[in-house]
């Protein structure tokens, strides 16, 4: 189904209110999890009533996302903000390194990052473009000390509180908490504990430590007063694949990796529901795909898969086709309708021939299709900080791709005609 004309900021409505957009084609799904009373009526409440927290669990099958990944502030990245990076790392390349670097300042210098780079007015201004979902990368230390780790353990549920509490109260969204690293590492890269590290699978400690975290966040969740407003990610991107180039594809993570992460898994369902079952688990796919999974788990199981989908490498996409890739995703993100699959992760950068002029076209085309075929999706990232030392293949560097609030400056959801056509 194509809507000629319409306008990002109408594109952006109809997808914070769950009930506006038709339900993907399929099969019917499972019944919802238990413990969802018949009937409860799906998401955040529509327009005309008060903007306050709604006590309803969101059903991520009829839930659709317009989120936004709030990136770069409980985990650090080197391109989020590299003039940030460069005046604290020493040359890191990763957040552990710049700990080490920084040594006893690395305390003071990320709680100050913490208080600054997302605050309140970021919430505001992500409302105008009618965000209803938030993805809040953490690293494991924010919620469990591990002996040995160089990543800091400070203040980050006080800030992570906040910013949830702020964003429920005043704007009734939803708030997906990721656990972004595990001990030992899940994928080789800064951003799953430290550049190189692996260890995670097939390690008792870290599993036991893993656990030790997840139920920190429930407990977290269980007395924020607005339970029924978070959903727990436990991983992301997990990886055991040391070669870089098969990041991104289905040979990243093993089968005997995939195994272990199924078991994981069921640990973190069993331990949400021995405390509430109606809090969602996500599970992020190792770009393996939700089908590769979906058999291990009861249709019953209140879970709903990540997928992530890239274009800026490894897929030959130039910024005049990215639109086909969406659409391709999008379709086969949701080739097996068990559970309901968000995508967690997507930026418009394309590998080559990026231009300004296609960047409004290219984010009507993702928050179309992703919110049209799939539950919806969280742009990778709120906020990217400008200039950024990474240039782009084309017009620009990284900050003009990637910050959903450079596209609000840019007034990309106020008044102008998105194009139809995308995903025929
Ligand atoms: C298991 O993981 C822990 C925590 O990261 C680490 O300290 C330990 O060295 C790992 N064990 C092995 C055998 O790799
Ligand atoms: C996963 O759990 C099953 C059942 O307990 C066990 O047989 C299997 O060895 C586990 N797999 C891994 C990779 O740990
Ligand atoms: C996108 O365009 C490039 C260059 O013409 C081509 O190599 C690639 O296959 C195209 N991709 C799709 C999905 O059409
Ligand atoms: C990419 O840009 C180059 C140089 O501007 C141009 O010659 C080429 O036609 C473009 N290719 C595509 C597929 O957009």
């Amino acid at each position: 189904m194509i809507f000629p004309l319409l306008t990002l900021a109408a594109l952006s409505t109809l997808l914070s209110h769950s009930a506006a957009l038709p339900s993907p084609p399929g099969p019917p799904g499972p019944p919802g999890p238990p413990g969802t009373p018949p009937g409860t009526p799906p998401g955040p409440p529509g327009h005309g009533g008060p903007p306050g927290p709604s006590s309803n669990y969101v059903d991520w099958r009829n839930f659709r996302a317009n989120g936004v990944n709030l990136g770069g502030w409980l985990v650090q990245e080197y391109f989020i903000d590299t003039t940030w990076w460069n005046a604290n790392s020493g040359g890191a390349s990763d957040e552990w390194g710049l700990c080490a670097h920084l040594g006893s300042q690395c305390g003071p210098v990320l709680e100050r990052r913490y208080a600054t780079w997302i605050t309140r007015a970021d919430i505001d201004k992500l409302a105008t473009a009618n965000i209803n979902v938030l993805r809040i990368p953490t690293t494991y230390a924010a919620w469990t000390k591990l002996p040995g780790s160089q990543l800091y353990s400070g203040n980050q549920q006080k800030y992570l509180k906040d910013i949830a509490t702020y964003a429920i109260t005043k704007y009734n969204m939803h708030v997906i908490i990721d656990i972004h690293s595990l001990p030992g590492g899940v994928n080789g890269q800064g951003i799953g504990e430290a550049d190189g590290h692996y260890g995670w699978f097939h390690n008792q400690t870290a599993l036991s430590y893993s656990y030790k975290a997840v139920d920190s966040v429930i407990s977290f969740i269980q007395s924020s007063g607005f339970p029924s407003h978070f959903t727990i990610a436990p991983i992301n991107e997990p990886v055991d694949n040391h070669d870089p180039a098969a990041f991104g594809s289905p040979y990243a993570l093993s089968d005997s990796a995939a195994d272990y992460l199924t078991n994981f898994t069921k640990g973190v369902l069993q331990r949400v529901g021995n405390v509430n079952a109606r809090i969602p688990v996500m599970l992020q796919d190792g770009f393996k795909g939700a089908h590769y999974f979906s058999p291990s788990f009861p249709a019953t199981t209140n879970l709903v898969f990540d997928i992530h989908s890239y274009y800026f490498a490894g897929r030959n996409a130039y910024a005049s086709n990215v639109t086909s890739y969406i659409c391709t995703d999008a379709t086969e993100a949701v080739s097996d309708t068990k559970f309901p699959v968000f995508i967690g992760e997507w930026a418009i950068e394309a590998q080559y021939n990026n231009t300004f002029a296609a960047r409004q076209g290219l984010l009507a085309a993702g928050l179309y299709a992703f919110g049209k075929k799939t539950a919806g999706s969280a742009y990778w990232t709120a906020k990217v900080g400008a200039p950024s030392a990474y240039d782009v293949d084309g017009q620009g560097d990284r900050s003009d791709y990637w910050s959903y609030e450079n596209f609000i400056d840019l007034g990309f959801f106020k008044n102008s005609k998105v194009a139809s056509g995308y995903c025929k």
